[in-house]
């Protein structure tokens, strides 16, 4: 189903007719009656084509919410009932999409509705465009600068409780993606008049007021004013409580306001001091004085007011009172002062209240650019809304309203040229016959106004420069020579007056026929306002304060920048910036929204007829419609046409796969639509009478009924059938898992049941299988066995048979043998004998010792002593004979041996042989002593120079030379000492001096005691009684001990032929002087080497750690 389907159109519940052009038949009444309708139902808004028509409701109405800004968000225009949202949507879409610059045009009379219209279609571009923080601040900052522009520009009138007092025009710029990036905000020409006058029934400024009510007692302390509006001159004294208008509570909001537009604290106070100042100028009084000379002198009555001012703009009171006394005339390079009389100070002081508060306005208005400005360089595309004041017709009309009015005229110009070109453009465009539209041109109007020659603006300026007296009386007559024969002006003087003297224009006034209306103008003030003088007196003055935002008000009161050059006048101002703001306006895409004022009361629900005809006469709204309507009433492009009548035919309903134009052909034919009834268009097609579009829209309505029906009926098919099928589906899906399920476990058992027969089957096989391969072995294992055994029986026969056979032949070897030894003693014994047998035994025995012999010589082994092998015996009765050769070989060989010694060396062994006897087994030590060479002389005494003394002390041979180590008796450390052995003796002398120490005759030694150990130990007992024993036992210990003690007993032993004895036990006694002392060998660490380790432990112990 498409969207645009279901969307109400701007056809559908339509109270009366939304689109005007619609009309039927049209003519002023009906378009009036219409509006009237759509008023009664509340719907102000009404089209004319493209053009919005606002009828202002004078009540808040509830088609702004939050809620309608989202329906009209992205829709066709005539796609929903007429709204200003259905415009600004199509504004901003076309911005961002179509990327055209565009503007608002809001025109009306004064009160119609513009101002809120701006503000509507603000809100709904900011509630529809982009979103995020900074978008979302800079839209908040565009839609503050409302209220405080307001409380500035805007003032009660008759007409308007909130009157736009200046013209706004606001540039909002857009980012590519169509986000806001900020504004630019130009104005027009202020009302400033009313800054010090108002007319009947009307107030000044909002601000004011707003200022009075809602300003803290502090503030107005500050700002030196009191609460009281009657206080002030400058306020009208009537009407200054507003109906409806809570002054106080708008003061907020312009405070709130101004903080969120950026301004700072201590600004927003300046721009408060000078509406103070303002405010007090309208009361400072003068009085007349006469000099002497005659001149005319005023003076300030009350000086007080005066320094409050002064206080508040920062200024000194002499300056500014001075200013207000006197003027400087300056020409060529000639200052001239003269006095002010009253009416002249009057005069310079209501100028400087309205210059201060103008400039002030303008001030602000650049401090919000300042705040709203974009801040990117990018390409901006530009919205912009234009709300002007609006046309005014007053009782006194004055020069404010003839610029208000004039710029109104160049709007209606604007529209008037744009409307009808667009619309002419667009049937030319799209290739439609077009015949041209007469309509009423405003532009003679504008000429009169502002042609640069004889334009009214143009003969005001040449009146304010001319030299000589000026008036606005000589304006007038002025205007009246010119302008006399223009159709649309009218004074006294004019042709185009009725009569010559018209009576109802009153001699001071002209009179112009406006577009919207008969304007009459009053001359009085018009030279002055235009030309918009400060004295320059007040400027300089002005410029002098030290207040820093006057000073920037007052440019030109700077000395260095003073001109003597006059400031443009205010109507050429004026004409300017309008001509630019047209400029502008033509380069971009017109939206135009008509403001219509129902009444002139202000009042909701009251519609004047009368009134709104004027307005829709003046404005051209029936020229509008009738050229929407001189071609055709209504154009659509085909595709939106297409999707809208489409379910008209059966060709094109539901889809129509070609060209949406041949659709709308296809279409349009079957519906038998006579063909003058339409044309086709390049990309629309246009439709000429409206009631062909009733006609068109009502079978719609009627077929949509059926279609509804039918797509209802189909849906509600479509539904139960989906229904229905997922229901099929899931019940599929069920069963399918149930049955699944149960199968499953179906399967599960069967398996586990078939595994187990399986397994059985399978052992049962095994078994069987195996029971036979066992058989199998067996019966193979037995028939080897069989066969082995059967084999064995066969060998064991065999083995015996020829065993049997064997001794057979033995037997019969032995029975041959004998029987042939019998035969041969038989035959021999007559030859031998009877000894010849012992004889040949004798023979063959020494036949066999030969052979032994001659073997054994050459199987002789060597001839060490060590050595232990012996050929084997041959011959078990050689046996004695064997083991006696052995002994005899080695006994020889030993002795071979032994006659290769040296005496010497034969004494060595004797001595290793003693030692071994005496040692071996028996002492651990004797083992090491294999190894020695018993060379005894180790010191080489009879060579060595340092023993020469002792040497020549010894007279006999040495037998023995050594270092021993003599244990002290004492305290069983050793010292060494040179042991030496003679035959005789042995010596002991100092090892370092070889001085003798103890000379004893071996004869004197009784025996020897040494441990079972390895250490090196030994005792020397000495015979009691000797002179050598005196001292007691001798204790030494040397590695050489064994050697010592063999040959010590050798020694002895060949001296007395006796045997000393050598003790070897591990506890022994000693003879110390007269002491028994016991030493005692223990097991202990090892300390210094192999060396035993003594000490004295007592009296009768000496312990000998041994390791
Ligand atoms: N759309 C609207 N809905 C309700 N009231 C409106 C509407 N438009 C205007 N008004 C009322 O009309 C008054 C005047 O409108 P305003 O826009 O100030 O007129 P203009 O700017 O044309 O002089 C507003 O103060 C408001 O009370
Ligand atoms: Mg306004």
């Amino acid at each position: 189903m498409a969207k645009s389907e279901v969307k109400t159109s701007l056809l559908d519940n339509m109270i009366g007719v939304g689109d005007s052009v619609l009309l039927e038949p049209l003519t002023e009444d009906t378009f009036l009656e219409n509006l009237k309708k759509r008023f009664d139902h509340c719907e102000i808004y009404t089209y004319i084509g493209d053009v919005v028509i606002s009828v202002n409701p004078y009540r808040p109405l509830p088609i702004y919410t939050p809620a309608k800004v989202e329906e009209y968000r992205n829709r066709n225009f005539y796609e929903l009932s007429p709204h200003i949202y259905a415009l600004a949507d199509e504004a901003y879409r076309s911005l961002r999409d179509q990327d055209k610059d565009q503007c608002i045009l809001i025109t009306g009379e004064s009160g119609a509705g513009k101002t809120e219209a701006s503000k509507l279609v603000m809100s709904y571009v900011a509630a529809v465009c982009g979103k995020g923080a900074e978008v979302n601040q800079v839209k908040e900052q565009l839609l503050q600068s409302n209220p405080v522009l307001e409380a500035f520009g805007n003032a009660k009138t008759v007409r308007n409780d909130n009157s736009s007092r200046f013209g706004k025009y606001m540039d909002i710029e857009f980012d590519f993606k169509g986000d806001p990036l900020g504004g630019v905000i130009s104005n027009y020409l202020l009302e400033k008049s009313r800054v010090c006058k108002q007319p009947r029934g009307e107030r000044n400024f909002h601000i004011f007021y707003q200022l009075l009510s809602g300003g803290s007692d502090d503030l107005l302390k500050q700002l030196k004013l009191e609460r009281d509006f009657n206080h002030y001159n400058y306020l009208g004294q009537e009407s200054a409580e507003v109906n409806g208008i809570d002054d106080a509570a708008n003061f907020r909001t312009v405070k709130n306001a101004m903080q969120i537009v950026g301004f700072m604290d201590d600004e927003a106070e300046s721009v408060l001091a000078v509406v103070a100042a303002v405010l007090k100028l309208g009361n400072i009084e003068f009085k007349p004085e006469s000099r002497v000379n005659g001149m005319d002198e005023s003076r300030i009555q009350d000086k007080n007011g005066l320094k409050e001012i002064c206080e508040l703009l920062g200024q000194d009171q002499a300056v500014l009172e001075r200013a207000f006394s006197f003027r400087t005339v300056e020409a060529k390079q000639e200052k001239v002062s003269t006095t002010l009389n009253v009416a002249q100070a009057y005069y310079a002081r209501d100028a400087l209240a309205k210059n201060l508060y103008n400039r002030l306005f303008t001030w602000l208005v650049n401090r919000i650019n300042g705040s709203i400005k974009a801040q990117t360089k990018v390409r901006k595309k530009v919205m912009g809304v234009l709300d002007i004041y609006g046309f005014e017709i007053f009782e006194n009309n004055s020069f404010e309203q003839f610029i208000i009015n004039y710029c109104n005229e160049k709007l209606q110009q604007i529209f008037i040229e744009l409307t009808l070109k667009e619309e002419q453009e667009e049937y030319i465009k799209e290739g439609i016959e077009w015949t041209h539209i007469e309509y009423f041109n405003n532009a003679i109007i504008c000429e009169l106004i502002e042609n640069n020659t004889n334009g009214i603006l143009a003969m005001l300026d040449e009146e304010c420069l001319r030299p000589g007296t000026v008036s606005d009386e000589t304006f007038l007559e002025k205007l009246n020579q010119v302008c006399a024969v223009h159709e649309r002006f009218e004074s006294r003087m004019s042709k185009s007056s009725r009569f010559l003297n018209d009576t109802s224009l009153p001699h001071n006034c002209f009179r112009i026929q406006h577009y919207a209306g008969k304007v009459m103008y009053h001359v009085a003030g018009f030279v002055d306002k235009n030309n918009d003088l400060l004295y320059r007196d007040l400027s300089q003055a002005m410029w002098k304060t030290n207040h820093s935002l006057v000073k920037s008000l007052f440019p030109e009161g700077n000395p260095a920048k003073m001109s003597l050059k006059r400031p443009p006048t205010a109507g050429s101002q004026f004409r300017a910036s309008v001509a630019t703001l047209m400029k502008n306006l033509l380069t971009k895409n017109p939206n135009y929204i008509r403001c219509i004022k129902p009444n002139d009361q202000k009042a909701p629900l009251i519609f004047s007829e009368a009134l709104v005809r004027h307005q829709i006469n003046y404005l051209g709204l029936m020229e509008n419609v009738y050229v929407r309507r001189a071609g055709y009433a209504f154009k659509q492009p085909y595709d939106p046409c297409l999707e809208r009548y489409k379910m008209l035919c059966s060709q094109t309903w539901p889809h129509w796969r070609h060209g949406a134009r041949d659709g709308v052909e296809v279409l349009l034919t079957e519906l038998r639509i006579p063909s003058e009834e339409f044309s086709y268009g390049r990309s629309k097609i246009f439709i000429r009478n409206p009631r062909t579009l009733f006609k068109l829209e009502d079978q719609r309505k009627h077929r949509l009924q059926y279609l509804a029906t039918l797509i209802q009926k189909i849906y509600r098919g479509w539904k139960c059938r989906t229904n229905f099928l997922l229901m099929k589906k899931s019940q599929i899906i069920i069963s399918a898992w149930t049955k699944r399920y149960f199968q499953q476990k179906k399967y599960l058992r069967l398996k586990m049941v078939t595994l187990r027969i399986q397994s059985y089957i399978r052992g049962w096989k095994a078994r069987k299988l195996l029971r036979e391969l066992k058989h199998q072995k067996r019966c193979v294992e037995s028939v080897t066995t069989i066969a082995a055994y059967w084999r064995g029986t066969q060998a064991r026969r065999e083995l015996k048979r020829l065993k049997e056979e064997a001794r057979r032949k033995h037997a019969v070897a032995v029975i041959w043998a004998y029987w042939l030894g019998l035969k041969v003693r038989r035959e021999y014994r007559k030859f031998f004998r009877a000894n010849a047998g012992r004889k040949i035994y004798e023979f063959t025995i020494q036949r066999i010792m030969q052979k032994y012999f001659l073997d054994l010589r050459n199987k002789l082994p060597p001839l060490s002593p060590t050595e232990r092998s012996w050929p084997v015996r041959p011959y078990l009765f050689l046996d004695g004979t064997h083991t006696q050769l052995r002994r005899i070989f080695h006994l020889w060989r030993c002795k071979k041996y032994r006659d290769q010694f040296t005496d010497q060396k034969r004494t060595t062994y004797e001595e290793k042989l003693e030692a071994s006897e005496l040692f071996k087994d028996k002492k651990a030590l004797y083992t090491n002593s294999v190894q020695q060479p018993f060379q005894g002389d180790y010191l080489e005494i009879s060579k060595n120079p340092k023993y020469q003394k002792l040497n020549g002390a010894v007279e006999e041979k040495i037998l023995l030379a050594d270092v021993v180590n003599k244990i002290n008796r004492a305290n069983g450390k050793g010292a060494p000492r040179i042991f030496l052995l003679t035959k005789s003796n042995f010596i002991i002398a100092d090892q370092k001096s070889g001085q003798i120490k103890s000379n004893i005759p071996v004869m004197d030694i009784t025996s020897v005691s040494v441990s079972k150990q390895t250490d090196g130990l030994f005792a020397v007992h000495l015979k009691e009684g000797s002179t050598a024993a005196s001292k007691g036992d001798f204790l030494f210990t040397s590695d050489r001990l064994i050697e010592i003690i063999t040959k010590l007993y050798r020694i002895i032993f060949s001296k007395t032929n006796q045997k000393i004895a050598v003790e070897i036990t591990n506890e022994f006694l000693v003879q110390f002087n007269q002491d028994k002392v016991c030493v005692k060998f223990i097991q202990g660490a090892q300390k210094n080497g192999n060396l035993p380790a003594c000490k004295r432990k007592n009296n009768r112990l000496l312990e000998v750690t041994v390791p």
